[in-house]
């Protein structure tokens, strides 16, 4: 086990990408805290607790935690959380995220802001929390981002999405630089295509499918272990002097881009 007795901050961990990281740090030995946000337009309703079971049935401990993650108050309310159940943070995965798809000439504000607010600035009050947490703890720690191969390419449908990814990827590097002073290392995965909700409409259609396949070199969408797992290493002292880095997790598909 890559992760013994640490204690982890999932965001955006009740479906998708953070639902795999949240079982995989917990199967390599951390107990979990799994944000999620089940606004009142969903009625409250969340897989979060399934997630909860999936720990608990690898042997770790597990709370869920609804909140908007746009919200700096929750980012606090999660470091509490940690704090009050396992004792404190070693591990935060930054990974809530949303993609809701919009042409750019008509894009509603109100759209945009919440994009913003969820991918870039959620992000910023996870890590400012846990970070402050780690430097008090003075034990140091491991944050790992969920930023995309969105970062690198464009996106008509995705103006709203990309500067949020780039974002991501550009304030692991900056608070690398900030937190390593406190042994706290800061790293990025960018996962290509992966099969989650967010892009159901791609791998459910099977001429999209086969279109996205083809440009994939390893010739399949990922997984979302396959991106947990990479971040259980990053997390990880197997990974103890990478900080300010970003991992493409794509099967190849950058590089097969043209
Ligand atoms: N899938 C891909 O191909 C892909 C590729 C590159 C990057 N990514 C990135 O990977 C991350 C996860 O995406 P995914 O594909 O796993 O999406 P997903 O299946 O739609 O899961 C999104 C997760 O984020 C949570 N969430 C959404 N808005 C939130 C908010 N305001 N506050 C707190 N939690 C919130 C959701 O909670 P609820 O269950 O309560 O809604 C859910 O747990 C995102 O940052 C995304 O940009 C995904």
């Amino acid at each position: 086990m890559l992760l013994e007795g640490k204690r982890a901050i999932v965001t955006g961990g009740s479906r998708g990408i953070g639902r795999g990281i949240a079982t995989e740090l917990a199967r390599q030995g951390a107990d979990v805290v799994i944000n999620y946000f089940a606004g009142a337009d969903r009625g409250g309703d969340s897989a979060a607790d399934e997630v909860v079971a999936e720990v608990e049935a690898l042997g770790r401990r597990a709370i869920a935690v609804n909140g908007d993650i746009a919200d700096p108050g929750v980012s606090r309310d999660l470091v509490q959380h940690a704090v009050e159940a396992f004792g404190g943070v070693d591990i935060l995965a930054s990974n809530a995220g949303i993609c809701p798809f919009h042409s750019f000439l008509d894009m509603p504000t109100e759209l945009l802001q919440q994009v913003v607010g969820t991918n870039l600035n959620g992000a910023f009050f996870a890590v400012q929390a846990a970070a402050n947490c780690m430097k008090d703890q003075g034990k140091g720690g491991a944050i790992v981002a969920t930023s995309s191969i969105s970062a690198l390419v464009g996106g008509a449908m995705q103006t709203h999405y990309t500067p949020t990814k780039a974002g991501v990827h550009s304030l692991m590097q900056s608070v690398a630089i900030a937190l390593g002073p406190y042994g706290i290392r800061c790293n990025s995965v960018m996962p290509g295509a992966i099969a989650t909700d967010i892009n159901k409409d791609d791998w459910s259609d099977p001429d999209k499918r086969a279109y996205l396949n083809n440009r994939i070199p390893l010739g399949r969408f990922g997984q979302p272990e396959d991106v947990a797992k990479v971040v259980a290493f990053l997390a990880s002292d197997m990974a103890g002097y990478v900080t300010g880095a970003s991992l493409l997790v794509d099967g190849g598909l950058f590089v097969n881009l043209q």
